[in-house]
Formats: structure tokens, sequence, C-alpha cells
């Protein structure tokens, strides 16, 4: 939520803050703003609104720019920040930069300062005068009063001194912050400071960045620090120094980012979403590699729990919200067959208010993309207060989720960019089954070749999807017809079920439709009043081969809703005749087995979702009112 860059170095800041922008757009699209320190002089421009309403107001900035002055251009320090609008609405006056009164010093933020009602009211009682609705023009006033109360008392002008005033105000902040701050008095340095948001460093030869997360400076770097929670970071174009809240010096941790610019570009795709579902595949495979040591082990990648801790697990929670959560839902039916540990699946959001009973022997994994969602962070938190020992499934190195767990298995799905969750799914569901197939081996209860050969069909994955995205245009067609539709409703069983819920999640986020998931066994218990002449329900029918009783069930369901007028769009497996009679529409899917197949029946639902928004004229890749990491509760 909010995506923030700031740049130290020698060349013109603006350009490599905008593209840093362009990538970060993900995180929020309410307004743009940029703030640049140039020759003694702060220049400001924002906009509400996504990032090309800002670019235009550069343009039309640039024509009338006096060309004897340095304009916003030229200078070589800078910050910029996108926005997902929390306090104060999406417009010009609430957009970030947020400079102090005087003039000088400029900050943008990511999070909430929860004591900021307290914060403005001592400010104004000093006759500060707002200029917006925003917490973090607190952050600017205090921080300009920090730094005119050092000068008074003699501290020597400079970067150090930026640092500084930075410390002392977070000192006084509560909440979730990253800020990031420039004064025109201090040239050439940029302050930031994170507790509880996302924020990274980027090393490069002459010059420094400051981001949410590394694809706002991977053209530039692949070289990055990672920050620890309560972390004030100072950047200049030769140096990065990172300090404690209190001034005690600090190490980030180095790492080396493995994918390059192009993976976060559309790469001749309309969105990127579409681009994302057609690196299902890849992105599986590359979850899978290296997972299977030669003696059937499987590796998960950052382990500080032994064998041992993961035998003594007696129950397992797994939090995660949204479509994150879908994917724990599959997890269940996998982990509670393979390992025969009880396992519950809760909204992070929820989890921590109804006191749940955890303990040492308690095992919680928490799924997440962004590694960022504040919801899931806190549960993880929660969790680890009570001894409880935590997993995370993360697709984003250096993030806060995976650096505060006991264990990590990372997805490698690479970065994703559309706000919709589609590659993240699926190979958060392969990494589920890695960890219910590694639980169920150091508990004795797989043996090697059994889990070799849960592996192997795993493996045969990544070719199912590529031929199910081959066949896929008769769902765009679909789209197209039901992009008047009033509502879509979808239904599963087992595995199913979760694959119906993510359905209707991914309808409604993109294309703003009312739909709803159900388990196909509840429809009877009241929803199927819902069912009116023509109403689409997409039903996900599991294998007649695997669990021949389950795919009776549904069939019969599909047969009632069909004789009260709806109109069927079946889910199924290549060969599966019996289904034929009652489907309105049928799409096949490569034959999987059961536990497996929602990394197959889910993908005909993400094309259906982004093509029925298209259709209908949506900004696919950026939903209304949404933002791509959720870093408020
Ligand atoms: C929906 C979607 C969201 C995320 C949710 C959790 O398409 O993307 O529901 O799944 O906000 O995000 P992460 O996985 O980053 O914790």
């Amino acid at each position: 939520m909010c995506g923030i860059v700031g740049y130290a170095g020698a060349r013109p800041a603006l350009g490599i803050v905008l593209d840093g922008l362009r990538r970060l757009e993900y995180r929020g699209y309410d307004s743009a703003g940029v703030a640049v320190v140039c020759d003694g002089d702060l220049l400001t421009e924002k906009k509400a609104g996504k990032l090309a309403n800002l670019e235009k107001a550069l343009a039309e900035r640039s024509t009338a720019d006096d060309d004897a002055v340095p304009g916003i251009g030229a200078g070589t320090t800078g910050i910029g920040h996108t926005r997902w609008a929390t306090h104060g609405g999406p417009t010009d006056r609430n957009a970030h930069p947020h400079r102090a009164r005087d003039g000088r010093v400029a900050v943008i933020h990511n999070g909430i300062i929860e004591n900021f009602a307290k914060l403005r009211a001592e400010l104004e009682a000093e006759g500060v005068e707002f200029t917006s609705d925003t917490d973090t023009e607190c952050a600017a006033h205090l921080l300009a009063g920090e730094l005119s109360r050092l000068r008074a008392a003699g501290e020597p002008d400079g970067p150090t001194l930026l640092a500084t005033a930075m410390r002392q105000v977070c000192q006084r902040l509560e909440g979730a912050f990253t800020l990031l701050a420039v004064d025109a008095a201090i040239p050439g340095a940029v302050v930031g400071a994170r507790r509880n948001s996302p924020l990274v460093v980027g090393r490069g030869v002459g010059e420094n960045y400051l981001a949410s997360d590394v694809s706002a400076f991977i053209e530039h770097t692949r070289d990055a620090v990672e920050l620890g929670q309560d972390q004030v970071v100072l950047i200049t174009g030769e140096a990065i120094e990172v300090t404690d809240f209190t001034g005690a010096p600090a190490t980030g941790k180095d790492f080396h980012i493995d994918w390059d610019a192009s993976a976060a570009e559309k790469g001749g795709y309309d969105y990127f979403m579409l681009k994302e579902i057609a690196e299902q595949p890849q992105a599986i495979a590359d979850t899978l590699l290296g997972r299977l040591k030669e003696n059937g082990e499987i590796v998960l990648d950052e382990v500080r729990l032994s064998d041992q801790d993961l035998r003594d697990a007696d129950k397992i929670f797994i939090v995660a919200c949204g479509t994150s959560y879908h994917a724990g839902m599959v997890a269940k039916y996998a982990i509670e067959h393979w390992t025969r540990i009880p396992c519950e699946v809760e909204l992070a959001s929820e989890f921590r208010y109804r006191d749940p009973v955890l303990d040492r022997s308690t095992l919680v994994v928490a799924i997440s993309q962004s590694g960022e969602t504040m919801d899931t962070l806190m549960a993880l938190r929660h969790a680890k207060e009570q001894k409880a020992r935590v997993l995370a499934i993360c697709n984003t190195n250096g993030s806060t989720i995976p650096r505060e767990s006991d264990a990590v298995l990372y997805t490698h799905g690479g970065p994703e960019v559309a706000v919709a969750s589609t590659k993240a799914f699926l190979t958060q569901v392969v990494a589920c089954y890695l960890i219910g197939l590694h639980l169920a081996q150091v508990r004795g209860i797989k043996y090697a070749d059994e889990v070799a050969a849960v592996v192997d069909q795993l493996q045969e994955m990544p070719d199912k999807l590529r031929e199910l995205l081959a066949g896929i245009e008769p769902v765009r067609e679909l789209a197209r017809e039901l992009k008047a539709a009033p509502t879509v409703l979808f239904i599963g069983r087992h595995v199913g079920f979760p694959v119906a819920l993510e359905g209707a999640l991914k309808l409604k986020e993109l294309a703003y439709m009312h739909a709803e998931g159900f388990a196909a066994g509840e429809l009877k218990h009241g929803p199927i009043s819902l069912i009116d002449q023509g109403t689409p329900v997409v039903c996900i029918v599991p294998s007649p081969a695997g669990r021949g009783m389950l795919h009776d069930k549904i069939v019969s369901n599909i047969q009632e809703i069909r004789a009260r007028g709806a109109r069927t769009i079946v889910i199924a497996e290549q060969g599966d005749e019996a289904v034929t009679p009652y489907a309105d529409h049928l799409i096949y899917v490569p034959r999987t087995p059961t536990l497996l197949a929602p990394l197959v029946t889910t993908v005909p639902l993400q094309v259906l979702a982004c093509e029925i928004a298209a259709a209908r004229g949506h900004d696919v890749d950026q939903p209304r009112n949404l933002a791509k990491s959720v870093t408020v509760e």
C-alpha cells in the first residue's frame, strides 16, 4: 500500500524516481507525487489519480519552465510516492509529498501513524497550519521542527543531521510507517525509516536507492540491502548508513536479486495479468526446482526449525488473506490427508482477535505473496508471542513476514505486478503441497518413494498447464458472452470449494460484478434461491477417477441447479463425459490427481475474470479501490 522511491546520486533524479513509481504503481494509484532537491530549492509536483496525471503535469511544467533556472528535471536527489489513500481522500492536496511549514522539507509515507490526531493537535496548538487531511503531514512538520531545533543547538548541518532528526521523529510516532524525507538545505541525501512497513535499499555505484520493493530500482542495480524493524537509513551517492531509532549502528542484510528488469515488464501482453497467467507453468517449475534431494528429502529455504520441532507439531493453523487464504484452504485438504495433523485455515485479520489456542507444539503457516500484508504479519506475531512455530510461504525475498518466521519456503514466482493474484496463488498451492510432504516425511508417515511419486506428479503440472493455456480461447469467447450478467455463481466440493471462492473473488475484484462461491452441498441450504432463469453458475467438477463419490455428488448438484434455470459452465477433467448432458458450456482441463486439481481448475477462472473485466472496459491490472500490498489492518 503506497509505493515509495528515493534516489541520491549524480544523475537527474526525476526520471529515475518516475520509472520507479511506474513499477510500484500496483501498490496504489489514488495519487502520485515527487519532490526533487535542486540548487538548494525543494521542487515538488503532485496530482490526484494515476501516475499519468502527474506525468502530464510535469510535462506542462517543463514547457513553462524558465530555461535560465534549473527546473525539477535537473536535481540529483529526489523522492516519489504513489498513494493508496488511508487518511484523507484521493485529492491533489492529500497527495504526497507533504511539505513542512518551512517549505524546505518534504516527506512521503506508507502506513498509518496511529497517534496522528494527538500529534496534529499539538502542532496546531503551536500554530502550525495544516494543508492536508493526512496523517503524514504531521511527520513533515515534526521533522522540520527537529531540524531547526538541532540547528539552533549548534549541531553541524549535513546528512547526519537529517538522520538524527528522523530518529527523533520516529520515537514520537505510533503505528506503521515507512517514511522518506529530503531537506533542500541538505542536498545529496535522502533519509528513510521503517516500522512495520516495507523499505529496501538498492546499492548502486556512485548512487543509491530506497524503495518499497526492489522492482523500483531493478533496472539500475540487482544488489539490495534488507532493513530490519525500527531502523533509519541514510543514503547519499557514496554511502548507506543504517542505525536503529536510538542511533546505534545497525547492519542491513545484503542480498542479490535473482530476476531482471524484463520480468517486471508486460512483454507484449495487453495486461500484466495475462502475462502472469501465461507465466504459471514456469513459476511452478521454478518453485519446484531443487526441492527434492537425492535422498528423497524435501528442501525448504531458510529453516530455523528442527525436524524435531516439526515432529512435535500437533496442530497446524494456516493464516492468510484473500487469494492466499484460498491457497491455504486448498492446503488443508492435502496436509491433513498426508500428515494426519489437524489443520485449520484462518483469515489472518480475524486470527488474533479470537484468542486461538496456541502453544509450542502448534505450527502456524503464514502465506503471503508480498510478505508485507499487515493482517498476516500481526497474526504471525501473535502466534510467536504464544510460542507457536511459524513457517512462511512467501514470494518476496527480503520482506517482513519471512524475516520474522522460523522457516521459509519461497515461491519462486517472480514479480507479480497485476493487483489480482494469479501465479502467486498457484505457486503458494505448490509450496503448501511441499510443506505437507515434508511434514509427512519427517514424521515418518510417508516414505521417500511415496513423496517422490507426488513430487513427480507435481513436476508434470507445468506441461499440463501449458496444454491448458494453449486451448484457452473458448474461455475468452465465453467471457464476452457473460460480460453483462448481473451475477455469476461458482460451486465446488472438496478442493474445488476454495477454487470456487477464488473464481468468485477474481470476478468481483476485476469485473466489479456480483459473484459468490459456494460449497456445492450448501446450495440447498439457502443460496439455491439465487438461481433464476439464465443465472451463470460455474461448476468445478472433481475427477471421476480419483473420488467417484465426490464426482457423482456434484453432478447431482449441477442437475439441481440446471432444473432451476441455471446456465451451467462446467470445468471438468478431459474425457469426463458424465457431465456433458448438464453443461451449457464445457471447459475441459488436463487429467490431474484430485488433490492437485486446483492447479488446473483455477486457470480458466482467472482467464474468465480477466477477459470479462476487459470486455467491461475496466483496468485489469489496477482495479479500483485496491492495492497489491496491503500494509494496513
Ligand atoms: C486477490 C489478491 C489479494 C491478496 C491478499 C493477500 O487477487 O491478490 O486477495 O491475495 O491481499 O496478499 P498477500 O499474499 O501479499 O499477503
